[in-house]
């Protein structure tokens, strides 16, 4: 079961619940090899970990380890929160361990009791032909099917296909049949491992693209912190790592800008624990050593990442983390590009931060697509120009995201207009048509700015941090909102101002989030009017979780 929290880019905090406990996301697994314990499972917790994932094949080939799980993973391991199995998949790919099956995994998987359970999929390599592709992932979806019928817990289905596209869309539209808890995006450490972040993000957007917007998506083996915020601001919500202990064993100190080897740093470029009391020259477990910081700029990442969801500022986060590596600006600026209109209909229409620019690929933003489509709407006589935006009508200078936005070598300009008109500019900006002739407007004493509307009756106000008008339900008899339609049931509730619930939407035509809507009954007589928290296909991927939240 995956809530959401709160939304930014295409990423999104929420809370996924694993049988009886509840982890927050984005977050990652740390890959425990139960023959190696660097730093015990139970340790972990003082680092930020909330789950764990162990390799259920290579407990299961070793007699004693098979042993000690059987009388219970958590105990074996001792860890109390959730863990997540594995299946040897990727053992088939990096040791040549040959075919091993499904069904008996999974039934040990069953056995010791994981909380996450996978079935074998098969690993699928960037240089397989198409029917090879094609292959594997035919039988990894008979083995996801398979898998449902085998265990009521929490199932993760393994996206494979390759290279191709048209197969990894495959790929999702068969795993969505077995009704998964979590969907993983698998046979990418290849091109991770060999820099190739344009393809591997191209797979991801894709595969976004077709699975339910209601369930998690794992990045299978992206551990380095330097793509967790690309990753999740294309929509991926857990990672797991091995990476912080493989590189600590090859003297690897990682941070978010890559690898430092160890021989070379004369300054620790960190402040964690580990590194903040000591110093290069003094160490004396280097392994020990960097284990322990590798895990902790790793969750300090997923905490900074969370943050700026929170702030709505994940794009800003990225095109600093991209600028890092060439390869990563690249699979930035070509997927933000090929995916604008996709990604533009999952990200929030307004926000509580400032549009920074920082380069070209900024264009590409789902900030800048909305805006140029929304101002072809509205007719002004006097204009100013701002890039990347083009021509504003002066009345929206104070708007959303004109006044909200920082670019090098453009002023920022407030032009004067008369209040009435910024308003009818405002609503015909964000909603198009209106009926709105006569009414009256108040001005802040304290900041000048409009603050209410209103005729009899106040109509709406001007929400300070973006300029964007908010009507009451009044106000929405006048202005062709975009409509939220809800179920009989709930008519009661929204009427009485309680906010709507996914499952309770029938429709919500081209309602995209963090817009205004009206909120109706079959009939189309308003209910309500508030803020849409998901768009059209969201609210009906959902049966949980608020899609309204009114006013
Ligand atoms: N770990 C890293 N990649 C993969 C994959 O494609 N499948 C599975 N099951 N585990 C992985
Ligand atoms: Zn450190």
């Amino acid at each position: 079961m995956f809530e959401l929290l709160d939304r930014d880019a295409n990423g999104r905090t929420g809370k996924f619940t694993i049988g009886k406990k509840e982890i927050k996301t984005p977050n990652i697994a740390i890959v425990i090899n139960p023959n190696r314990m660097l730093v015990p499972p139970k340790e972990l917790k003082g680092f930020g970990a909330d789950l764990i994932i162990t390799n259920s094949y290579i407990i299961y080939r070793n007699q004693k380890l098979r042993e000690k799980a059987e009388k219970g993973l958590h105990k074996f391991l001792n860890w109390s929160g959730p863990i997540y199995t594995d299946s040897g998949t990727f053992q088939m790919y990096s040791q040549n361990v040959k075919d091993i099956n499904s069904e008996e995994i999974i039934d040990f998987q069953e056995k010791i009791k994981s909380d996450i359970i996978t079935p074998v999929d098969m690993f699928t390599l960037p240089d397989d032909s198409k029917e090879t592709a094609r292959k594997k992932l035919k039988e990894t979806s008979k083995r996801i099917l398979s898998a449902r019928g085998l265990t009521k817990k929490t199932l993760n289905a393994p996206i494979q296909g390759g290279l191709f596209l048209d197969l990894r869309k495959k790929a999702c539209v068969e795993a969505k049949k077995s009704n998964p808890d979590l969907f993983s995006i698998g046979g990418i450490v290849p091109l991770m491992e060999q820099y190739r972040f344009r393809e591997l993000c191209d797979i991801i957007l894709t595969c976004k693209q077709n699975l339910p917007f209601s369930k998690p998506v794992h990045a299978f083996g992206a551990g380095h912190p330097m793509v967790f915020s690309l990753l999740t601001a294309f929509g991926c919500d857990l990672f797991d790592s091995a990476m912080y202990s493989i590189a600590a064993r090859r003297g690897g100190y990682l941070t978010t800008n890559g690898t430092h080897q160890f021989e070379n740093l004369t300054e620790f470029p960190c402040s964690c624990p580990m590194c903040a009391n000591s110093n290069p020259r003094d160490v004396e477990n280097k392994e020990e050593f960097l284990t322990k910081h590798n895990l902790y700029v790793t969750f300090q990442e997923i905490r900074t990442i969370r943050q700026a969801i929170k702030e709505d500022s994940l794009w800003e986060l990225v095109q600093s983390r991209v600028r890092s590596h060439p390869k990563l600006l690249e699979a930035f600026e070509y997927n933000l590009k090929k995916y604008k209109r996709f990604i533009s209909k999952h990200d929030n229409i307004s926000k509580k931060s400032a549009f920074f620019y920082s380069g070209k690929e900024s264009e590409y933003r789902p900030e800048v697509i909305l805006a140029k489509e929304r101002l072809k709407k509205v007719k002004s006589k006097r204009y100013f120009t701002k890039k990347p935006f083009g021509r504003i009508p002066v009345e929206l200078s104070g708007v959303y995201p004109f006044s909200q936005s920082i670019i090098p070598g453009e002023p920022d300009k407030r032009v004067r207009s008369k209040p009435e008109e910024a308003v009818k500019k405002t609503i015909e900006y964000q909603f198009g048509k209106h009926k709105l002739k006569k009414f009256k407007v108040e001005i802040s004493r304290k900041t000048g700015r409009i603050r209410r509307v209103y005729s009899d009756k106040l109509l709406g106000t001007i929400r300070s941090y973006d300029g964007l008008f908010l009507p009451t339900k009044e106000g929405a008899n006048f202005i062709d909102m975009k409509k939220v339609v809800v179920d009989d049931d709930a008519v009661p509730f929204v009427e009485n101002g309680k906010s709507v619930f996914a499952k309770f939407v029938k429709s919500a035509k081209g309602i995209l989030p963090s817009e205004e809507v009206s909120v109706v009954d079959k009939k189309g007589r308003i209910l309500a009017v508030g803020k849409a928290l998901l768009n059209e296909d969201e609210m009906k991927d959902f049966n949980r979780g608020m899609a309204v939240k009114t006013r």
